[in-house]
Formats: C-alpha cells, structure tokens, sequence
C-alpha cells in the first residue's frame, strides 16, 4: 500500500465539536478535529490549543497515555490538522484558564491523527491582526480562520438568516433577479460583460434591482426580497466595497409609514435574535434640512451633541470681512463649540484649520471664551453685541473653544460636519457600545449641480415626490422646493439604508424626467421597456434597501467593511489573492470582438 507521511481519517468519526464539551462529560469519550493554534512543547508533556468552527479547548499530551502518541505529537506545528480522540476533564479550580472558553475544561489524548501539516505562515492565525492588510487579504483563506474574523462571518450568516425569517413570517417572497442585465440608472459607473454573440454589445452588472424589483410589483407579488448582490464602479472607502450586499426589498400599496414600520420591526428582531441587544422602535426621525443645518450632513452620529450654529444673519454686517464678504456672496457663517478646548494649543487648533482646509475651506476662525469673555486675535473686529449674540446662540461657558468657517454653505456643511466628527471622537464622546438610528427624512427631490447646470435628482429619478408638492414640476422656479418621498436610515452616522416611494404614475415620471433633461427618445431607448411597464396596472409601491455590509460591520464592531466579508477587494479595487483584475487570453478578446488600445 502506498505509504502517506500523514494519517487518513480511516474509520475516525468527529463525535463533538469544541463547543460542545463541558464539564459535564468528565470522563467520557470524544473525537474532536481541527487546527493546532498554538503549542507548547513541555518535552514531557505537550499542550497543544485545538480550534475548530466552534471554539478552542486545551489539549493534552502526557506519555503515560501513549508513549507513540505522544511521540507524533512532538512533530505537530501551529495549523497542522489533527483528529484527537481522548476524555474531558475539568481542571482543578485553581488551574482554570479564565481566557479561554473553555478554560474549566482540558482534552486528556488518547489517540492522534495528524490528518495534514502546514507551511511555515506567511501570517500567523493566533495573533490579533499583526500582519499588514494586504498580506492578509493575499492569504485571505488564513486570515478568515483567525477566530475574530470567524466570529464577524458567523454574525453575518445569523443575520442574514433572521431577514430571511422575518421577512418570510411577513409575506415577503425571495425573489432572485438577473446578474447581466441592462444598464440601470444608480448613478455610479457600471462594470460592463461584454456580449461574444452580439459583439459591440455589453451586459451591465446590476447597480442594484431597482427595476426588477419595481418590475415584482407590477407583476402583482405585493412584497419581494432578495438578499441581492450588486456592483459599482466607485471610489473605495471604509464603508465602500465594488461589490457589496443589500437586503433589497419592495412592497406594493403602501406609503413611507409602511416602509419605515416594517424596516424598524426588522431591524428590531435583527438585534435581538443576534446580539439579544433591544432596539427601541420607532426610530426617532430628523428633516434633511435640519440635519445639514445642525449636523452638516444627512447622516448625522447622534451619539453626541456639538451641534453646529448658525451666524450668518447674526454676522451679516460685522466688520470682520472676512465673514461679511462671504455672506454678501451668499454664503454662510457656521461654528461649533468645541466644549472646554480653550486650552488647545496653537498646534493643535492649526492641524484642525489644516483639516479643515483640505476639505475645502478657506480657514478656520477661533475665539477661547475664557474669563467671562471672547478673546482671539479677531474679536476686535465685532461689537460687544455681536459677541454677546455670538456667545449666546454657541452657548459658550468658561474654557469653550468656538471654530467658524465662513463659506458656501455646501463647504461649510461638509467641513463643520468633519470637525463635529473629530472633536466627537477627540473629547471621548462617543459610547462606542450603543446604536444610534435615526430616519433622515424630508430630502429634497432634486438637487442643483452648479458644475454642469442642470437639476439631478438626489436619490433616484424613480422616487415620487410628497403629493403636495406635485404641481411644482410644473413650476421650473420650484424645482428645487419639492421634497420627495424619500428617506436613509442612519445609524452611528452610516447610511445603513436608502429608499423611497415609486413613482407610479407614468405622467409623474415623465416630468420627473424633464426636469432632469433627460428626452423622450433617451428615456425610450434607456428604460423604454420599464416605461411601458407601468402603463398596464402599476399598484403605488416603495421600499428600501439596507446595506448589509454595513450593517454586519456596525454590529460586529468592525472598522471596515472589509473584515465582515469573506474575500473583498482592497480600496484599489483588486482582489490581491487571485491577482485580478488580470490580463485575458488574445483569443478571448478576439472572440469578443474587442481590441486594447495601447495602455499607458
Ligand atoms: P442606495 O444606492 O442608497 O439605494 O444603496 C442602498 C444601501 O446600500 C449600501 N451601499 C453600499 N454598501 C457598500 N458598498 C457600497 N459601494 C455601497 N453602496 C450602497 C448602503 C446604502 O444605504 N435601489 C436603491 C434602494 C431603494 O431605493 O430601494 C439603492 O440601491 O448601506
Ligand atoms: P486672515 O485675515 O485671512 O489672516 O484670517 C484671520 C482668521 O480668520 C484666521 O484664523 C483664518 O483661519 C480665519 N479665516 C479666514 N478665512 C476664513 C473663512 N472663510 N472662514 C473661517 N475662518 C476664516
């Protein structure tokens, strides 16, 4: 018979995992099989510490045992794979191992099968994140088996499986839709298939089911889900994947209430049944319009205060130019009270001014409220009334730091909302245990892009606008005061979902989509088969899509989508593992009909 250096399974059966063992079966008989984590090599006797999915136990090797088992277990190494078959026995009261699970416990061997060795690790399985993340990610497969990545993907399937449950025991059928299919109008670059049959012609990857979800209603299934993959060729974050996953979902004859009811209920079961964490519904709820005023941004950390203020009428005819100009132009004065930072030091405050202008903007002025009163090297330039009022509206007590920016309001939003974020963080906020949602509601339908003059719309061009509010389309001037049915649901200052009420009613949308310049023809030959969709019974309809990366990131604590998906890309967009994107084969272009132009 061939001769392997290692051992075959033969006729060993796993009869427990790791999790299972327990004090209580204290002398009893077990096979456990898994990877060695760690060793130590007490020459007489050997401790190994033997992983698997479910937990870790201590594993001991005493040669009164064996005196051939215990000479193989010299030879084993971290990740080898073992079948051990030997007894549970607590450990003494005082020799419990209070890191460990299972800690009251250790495996007396018995027998040892050394199933398969391992290589030397490129990165090592028993320590926490030491290697640097690309090595990780090129040996994802080991990384995943460090158990803190284990625990992260387990969470996942736990939550994914109890929207499953949730939204079978709420009438919602799983509906797959097509992966190549029609470009759809998200609004980031497609990843584009090209077609070998129809050659010059291009599948997209789905942006997300937006149309086929609509598509479920019109076909009369009254609620649809899909735990739905979707793609965008974007620019990479932290909360950003190329791909990622939404639990997209839809329902027919209903109004936002409907939406956020069933959204708050699901989210509620789902931090319950996973982390037995109680949500307290229904989810407080904040205008878009006061979000940017007060937060600078529609998704705002409500875990703290710092809320931003407005100057601008206040400061509208002060003598500091500075601020005055600005608001002559139009622009705004905002600032925030950084709570008894008065003591910052002027390195400090410039590496705040420093952010500040990398995000855009022009400076950052400052004012200490210190002996009952504003100082800075700019408080000269103000009336006592304009300090008091300054004072006041920025509630500024003994030792309270107060940075302004002066700006269009679009920069000052997006720079306040940065520093509000930063100072949150800086001056320990922050209870990093709780969860924080809130439904950013009230968002403008369309929003005005200065760059290419025209009106976009902000979520998309589907989305119906609040039923008072129809007539504006009718009204170019008004464009920009319709609000639409449309709402984000954020928590801890991530968008965690998205959605909004359909426009149903093919009237509507076509003037939806004259206000965004988008002609007949085009809306023909882009969505000429939706178009035609809705003229044959369309019930109204809306839903929402949470990100689930997102959420399993949230909730495991992770700081990047990253460590809650089993193989993502880097922030470069590559797979760093399987090297792609990779060149192809000439004879698979040619099949294709297409040519590379040279690459620079
Ligand atoms: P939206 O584009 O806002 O809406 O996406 C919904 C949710 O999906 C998540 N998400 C992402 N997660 C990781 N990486 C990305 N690149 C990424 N992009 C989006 C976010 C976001 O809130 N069809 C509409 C939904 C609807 O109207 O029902 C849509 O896709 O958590
Ligand atoms: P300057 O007169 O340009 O030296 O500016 C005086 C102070 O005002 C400095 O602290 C600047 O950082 C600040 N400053 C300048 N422009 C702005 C602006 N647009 N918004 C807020 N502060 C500003």
């Amino acid at each position: 018979m061939y001769k392997f250096e290692y051992d075959l399974l033969g006729d060993s059966k796993r009869t427990a995992y790791i999790q299972d063992l327990s004090a209580g079966d204290e002398g009893k008989t077990k096979t456990i099989m898994g990877w060695v984590h760690t060793r130590r090599d007490m020459g007489n006797i050997i401790f190994i510490n033997l992983r698997d999915v479910t937990g870790m136990v201590q594993v001991v090797f005493n040669p009164e045992n064996g005196m051939q088992m215990h000479a193989k277990a010299h030879k084993l190494r971290n990740e080898y794979v073992v079948a051990v078959t030997g007894e549970v026995a607590t450990r003494p009261k005082d020799m419990i191992n209070e890191d460990m699970e299972k800690g009251d416990i250790e495996f007396i061997a018995k027998e040892l099968k050394i199933l398969n060795a391992s290589d030397e690790l490129p990165v090592q399985v028993n320590e926490k994140m030491s290697a640097d993340e690309d090595l990780r990610l090129k040996y994802r497969y080991l990384d995943l088996r460090r158990p803190d990545l284990q625990k992260k993907i387990k969470l996942r399937h736990n939550i994914i499986f109890e929207m499953r449950k949730f939204l079978s025991n709420h009438k919602f059928y799983e509906i797959e839709t097509p992966i190549l299919m029609r470009s759809t109008p998200e609004g980031a670059r497609d990843y584009l298939v090209p077609s070998r049959i129809y050659k010059g012609k291009f599948f997209a990857l789905p942006q997300s089911p937006q149309i086929y979800k609509q598509l479920l209603m019109i076909s009369g299934f009254d609620r649809y889900f899909q735990i739905a993959h979707c793609f965008r060729d974007e620019d990479l974050r932290a909360d950003r994947q190329p791909e990622f996953t939404q639990l997209d979902l839809e329902m027919s004859f209903v109004q936002e209430e409907d939406v956020f009811q069933i959204t708050e209920q699901l989210f509620q079961h789902i931090f319950k049944s996973t982390l037995d964490t109680d949500l307290p519904i229904p989810f407080p709820r904040i205008d878009y319009d006061e979000a940017m005023l007060k937060f600078g941004t529609d998704k705002p950390d409500l875990r703290f205060g710092l809320e931003i203020k407005d100057l601008t009428e206040t400061l509208a005819e002060s003598d500091f130019r500075v601020f005055s100009s600005v608001i002559k132009k139009g622009g705004v004065v905002r600032a925030i009270n950084a709570k008894g930072c008065a003591d910052y030091t002027r390195s400090e405050v410039d590496k705040l001014e420093h952010q500040a202008k990398e995000l855009g903007a022009k400076g950052l002025a400052r004012m200490r409220f210190q002996d009952e009163k504003l100082e800075s090297n700019i408080t000269k330039f103000f009336s006592e009334e304009e300090k008091g009022q300054i004072a006041d509206i920025l509630e500024a007590e003994e030792d309270d730091l107060l940075l302004f920016v002066a700006d269009k309001e679009k920069i000052a939003c997006k720079v306040l909302a940065d520093l509000r974020n930063n100072l949150g963080k800086k001056l320990n906020l922050i209870n990093e245990d709780e969860f924080n949602f809130v439904w950013v509601t009230n968002f403008p339908l369309f929003e005005w892009n200065g760059d290419e003059e025209k009106w976009e719309t902000a979520h998309h061009m589907f989305t119906l606008p609040k039923e008072e509010d129809i007539p504006k389309l009718d009204e170019p001037d008004k464009y920009g005061e319709i609000t639409g049915q449309l709402y984000d649901l954020v928590c801890n200052g991530v968008e965690l979902s998205s959605g909004s009420i359909r426009c149903h009613i093919p009237e509507i949308q076509k003037k939806i989509f004259n206000v965004i310049g988008i002609e007949e023809e085009e809306i023909n030959q882009r969505f000429g088969f939706f178009m035609k969709s809705f003229k044959y019974g369309t019930p109204p309809h809306g839903g929402i899509a949470p990100g689930i990366d997102r959420i399993v990131m949230l909730m495991s604590g992770a700081d990047s989508i990253r460590d809650v998906i089993a193989f993502p890309k880097t922030l470069q967009a590559t797979d760093i593992m399987s090297e792609s994107p990779s060149e192809v084969d000439p004879d698979m272009l040619e099949e294709l009909g297409i040519e590379i132009s040279e690459i620079e």
